[in-house]
């Protein structure tokens, strides 16, 4: 078969069961000989490859136009796996019992004999690990029996992908297949907690909210301000998940010329001239709007309005993840 036919191949399949037999054979079979599959998790679409294959990580960063010194999640199938690649201290372990499966990556110190492949931590001494919930993809993970090397399936500084088309659109032919379990569930990816010392990290807000956090903690979690003797992530840059369109946030009026991101069931002024209108839920249910955020965001800017204003996002719950999100694609680029 030559390069240019039918690439990405696209495999449906059920997000909600384990892998049958044919989709873990086909997805082994890309991922054995270092090339890189879509992979929905819970949270968003990701772009895998083997985590111990340094080639195959380096298409991923290729793939993505990322740069080189932001560092990748590893995804294992089961949290019993994370002592083989790190250290996890009390806090750690906390977290790991209560959130694993599901959105809550872990940044931990690195252990010097792991498996996975340097240029995946790019070469820091910390490693981040997270077991997904979805059961396609611990399946999938599972029969391929190493850790999976996986950031979020979009372009770098772009939107997030949420759908198999999304996946497509971002990266095209630079995948080699593509497993569509239909749209996400969480809608945005997980939450970054850092256990290096006594002192936990919250890295990036995410699909599990800090008050769920603190609650298992029992202390608060500090804040990544970037720089200093903290551990950051390097991958939270300013400028990201950025839609072509400017973002104007906080806004309790849209203009005729602006396209309009609302939330909840008041909508602000002028939502009736606005050029067009997604509302992330009009019941206001932080959950549900994380889960149309991204989509919303897509659907947006395709419209080529003047600007997204986007209405006022309460801060708590999800509200924390979803505002961090709409911040970054507001900031200048
Ligand atoms: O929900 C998710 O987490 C999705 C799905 C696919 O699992 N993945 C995801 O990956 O969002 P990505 O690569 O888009 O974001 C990973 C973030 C980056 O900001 C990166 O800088 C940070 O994790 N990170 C990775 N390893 C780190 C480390 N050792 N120390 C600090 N930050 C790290
Ligand atoms: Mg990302």
């Amino acid at each position: 078969m030559s390069d240019r036919e039918k690439k990405p191949q696209i495999i449906e399949a059920d997000g909600n069961r384990p892998p049958d037999a044919a989709l873990k054979r086909a997805v082994i079979d890309v991922l054995a000989v270092g090339g890189l599959v879509g992979l929905p998790t819970e949270t968003v679409y990701g772009l895998a490859a083997d985590a111990t294959n340094p080639q195959a990580v380096a298409r991923i960063y290729a793939a993505k136009g990322r740069p080189q010194f932001n560092p990748l999640i590893a995804h294992m199938e089961a949290g019993e796996a994370a002592a083989r690649h790190g250290l996890l201290n009390r806090d750690a372990e906390r977290l790991a019992k209560r959130f694993w499966p599901g959105p809550m990556t872990l940044v931990i110190p690195k252990r010097a004999d792991t498996a996975i492949a340097d240029l995946v931590t790019a070469g820091l001494d910390t490693v981040a690990l997270r077991v997904p919930a979805l059961p396609l993809a611990r399946g999938l993970i599972a029969a391929f029996g190493r850790p999976i090397a996986a950031p979020s399936a979009n372009r770098s500084g772009r939107i997030s992908a949420t759908t198999a088309a999304d996946v497509v659109e971002e990266l095209g032919e630079a995948v080699d297949l593509i497993v569509d379990a239909g749209p996400t569930n969480v809608g945005l990816e997980s939450t970054i907690v850092a256990c290096i010392d006594k002192r936990p990290v919250l890295l990036r807000p995410g699909g599990v909210s800090r008050e769920e956090i603190e609650a298992v903690l029992g202390k608060p979690l500090e804040v990544d301000r970037g720089g200093g003797d903290r551990p950051t992530a390097p991958g939270m840059l300013a400028s990201h998940y950025a839609p072509a369109t400017p973002v104007r946030l906080d806004a309790h009026s849209a203009g005729p010329d602006e396209a309009l991101l609302a939330f909840g069931p008041d909508l602000p002024d002028g939502a009736d001239r606005a050029v067009a209108v997604q509302n992330l839920s009009p019941t206001g249910d932080l959950i549900e709007a994380a889960a149309n955020l991204f989509q919303a965001l897509r659907a947006l800017d395709r419209i080529g309005a003047k600007c997204i204003a986007v209405a006022p996002i309460p801060e708590k719950g999800l509200g924390e993840a979803i505002r961090d999100r709409l911040v970054r694609a507001a900031a200048p680029r």
